[in-house]
């Protein structure tokens, strides 16, 4: 059985039990660098996974007889390897373990609730901006080329009356949440890894 693990926000605390112990019990461990680093116990072998997707799936296709885990951030299925896997190994091999997605974490610290919300990405694409911001209520993964800033000026180009939520390093000890218009989050000279909530009017928090 091959497992892929979701690992949570990336605070260790936020591994499930379930997932510990699959890892715990694994022969090799595959995944992003990041991810990697927060299971320093794991004695057994580690591979990197990076923009290998295809060796990846043929190592584990060729490896049947070992345990491999593949660790995930957040949730796999949630703009993680989730989906190339479930689409490239025979689904009966595999175990598909949620964690708590960046997505998820921001809403608790917000106190928002997560119903109807439209949960997108600018991963390596240009969002379509006039059907994203046409929802009430937006979660975003982001990536260094499209981030807050770039979400923000394209509010203010449709003048639309929005509130932004900047979560950066969400769990980890530098976490940082910041809210406010869009006109404030321009003002802010710097993000680092985030995911943007965009939320209805003024006073939605
Ligand atoms: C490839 S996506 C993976 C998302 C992940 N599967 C999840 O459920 O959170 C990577 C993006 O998720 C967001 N992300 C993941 N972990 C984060 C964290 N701890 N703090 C802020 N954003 C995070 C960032 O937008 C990052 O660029």
């Amino acid at each position: 059985m091959i497992n892929v693990i979701g690992l949570g926000p990336g605070n260790t605390d936020y591994i499930t039990r379930l997932g510990e112990k699959l890892i715990k019990n694994s022969d090799v461990v595959i995944g992003g660098r990041r991810n990697l680093e927060s299971i320093k116990d794991f004695e057994g072998e580690k591979i990197e996974l990076a923009s290998n997707l295809k060796e990846i799936v043929d190592y584990i296709n060729n490896n049947k007889d070992k345990q491999i885990s593949v660790i995930a951030s957040g949730d796999p299925l949630m703009y993680g390897i989730g989906r190339y896997l479930s689409k490239n190994i025979d689904t009966n091999k595999l175990n598909i373990v949620s964690g708590i997605s960046s997505l998820q974490y921001i809403f608790s610290k917000i106190y928002v609730d997560m119903n109807d919300l439209y949960i997108t990405s600018s991963h390596g694409k240009v969002p379509d901006f006039d059907y994203v911001l046409s929802h009430k209520k937006v979660c975003m993964v982001t990536d260094k080329i499209i981030g807050p800033k770039e979400i923000c000026k394209e509010i203010i180009k449709r003048n639309l009356d929005k509130t932004v939520v900047v979560g950066e390093n969400l769990s980890y000890e530098n976490e940082r949440i910041t809210i406010g218009k869009p006109e404030e989050i321009l003002k802010v000279e710097n993000f680092d890894m985030c995911v943007v909530v965009i939320l209805e009017g003024g006073d939605c928090i």
